[in-house]
C-alpha cells in the first residue's frame, strides 16, 4: 500500500517548482491528484510529466484561483472528477515585491488576493467535502511570514504570508470537530523557476544570508513536498495547526 492508495489530492499551481513536484510525488504514492494553475502551458506539461511515470492527474487550467468565483468552480469541478476530495494542498501563488513608499496601492492589493485570498477560497470552497472524509489541508506558507528581511522588500509578500500560517491556526481549531486537519509548510530559500535567478544575480546581502543557513544549502521542490507528503499522510494523524518551517535552520540564525 502506498501513503495515499485510493485519495483524491488537489493541488494548486503545479505548473512548475513546488506544485510540479507535488503533483509527481503525490502521484507516485498512489494519489489520484486533480490540478490547476494560472498558466496553462506548464500545467500540461506536468500531466505528461505525471503520467509518464504512470500517475493518475486530471488538469484544469487555466484557472485563476484570486478570483472567488473560478476558485469555487474549480473546486466543484475537481470535486466531481472522483466524487472527492482527500487533500487540499494550496501551494499556488504569485508576490509582488516593493518597499513600503514604492509599493502602489495595487501590488498591495494584488499581493493579498494571490498570496493569501485564493488560500481561503479554495479552503472555503473544498470545506463541505474535506468534512465528509475528515480531510486535510496543507497551506504553503513562507518562513517571510514571520520575520522582516533587509535584502528583500517584501512587506506584502510577507503580511499575506503570515495570514496563511495565522489561517491555517483558525481553520485547524474550526476543523477540529469534523476532523478535518489543517497544516502549514513554510519553505526557505528553495531553487525553482520563479527563484533560480537570484542564486546567481541577487543582490549580495541574499547571497550572504543563503551562505549562512545551518546546513550548509538552499532548498530543492521535493524538501518541501517530502514534509507536505508527511503532514497530509495519515502519519501525521495527530498534527494540526502547526506551521512546519523546512529551511535548513536559516530562520533561526540571529
Ligand atoms: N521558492 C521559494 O523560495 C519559496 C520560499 C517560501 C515560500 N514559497 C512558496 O511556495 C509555493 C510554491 O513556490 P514556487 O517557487 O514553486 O512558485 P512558482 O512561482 O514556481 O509556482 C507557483 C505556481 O502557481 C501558479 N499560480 C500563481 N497564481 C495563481 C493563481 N492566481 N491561480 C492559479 N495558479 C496560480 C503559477 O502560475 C505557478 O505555476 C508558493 O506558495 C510560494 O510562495 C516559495
Amino acid at each position: 500500500m502506498a501513503r495515499f492508495d485510493g485519495k483524491v489530492v488537489l493541488i494548486t499551481g503545479i505548473g512548475g517548482g513546488m506544485g510540479r513536484e507535488a503533483a509527481l510525488r503525490f502521484a507516485a504514492e498512489g494519489a489520484k491528484v486533480v490540478g490547476c494553475d494560472l498558466i496553462a502551458d506548464g500545467a500540461n506539461e506536468t500531466v505528461d510529466l505525471v503520467r509518464a511515470a504512470g500517475g493518475d492527474i486530471t488538469n484544469f487550467a487555466p484557472v485563476n484561483l484570486a478570483d472567488a468565483g473560478e476558485a469555487q468552480k474549480w473546486i466543484d469541478a475537481a470535486a466531481d472528477v472522483h466524487g472527492r476530495i482527500d487533500v487540499l494542498y494550496n501551494n499556488a501563488s504569485m508576490p509582488r515585491f516593493g518597499a513600503v513608499d514604492e509599493l502602489s496601492i495595487d501590488d498591495w492589493d494584488y499581493v493579498m488576493n494571490n498570496e493569501l485570498n485564493l488560500v481561503f477560497y479554495a479552503c472555503k470552497a473544498a470545506w463541505p467535502h474535506l468534512k465528509k472524509t475528515a480531510g486535510v489541508i496543507v497551506n504553503v506558507g513562507s518562513i517571510a511570514g514571520t520575520r522582516g528581511v533587509e535584502f528583500m522588500p517584501q512587506n506584502a509578500h510577507g503580511t499575506a504570508k503570515a495570514g496563511v500560517i495565522n489561517l491555517t491556526q483558525q481553520l485547524a481549531v474550526e476543523g477540529g470537530s469534523h476532523k478535518i486537519r489543517v497544516v502549514c509548510v513554510s519553505p526557505g530559500f528553495t531553487v525553482t523557476p520563479s527563484t533560480e535567478w537570484l542564486v546567481e544575480s541577487g543582490p549580495q546581502p541574499f547571497k550572504d544570508n543563503i551562505a549562512r543557513i545551518p546546513l550548509g544549502r538552499v532548498g530543492q521542490p521535493e524538501d518541501i513536498v517530502n514534509a507536505a507528503l508527511f503532514l497530509a499522510s495519515d502519519e501525521a494523524s495527530w498534527i494540526t495547526g502547526i506551521n512546519l518551517v523546512v529551511d535548513g535552520g536559516g530562520s533561526v540564525l540571529g
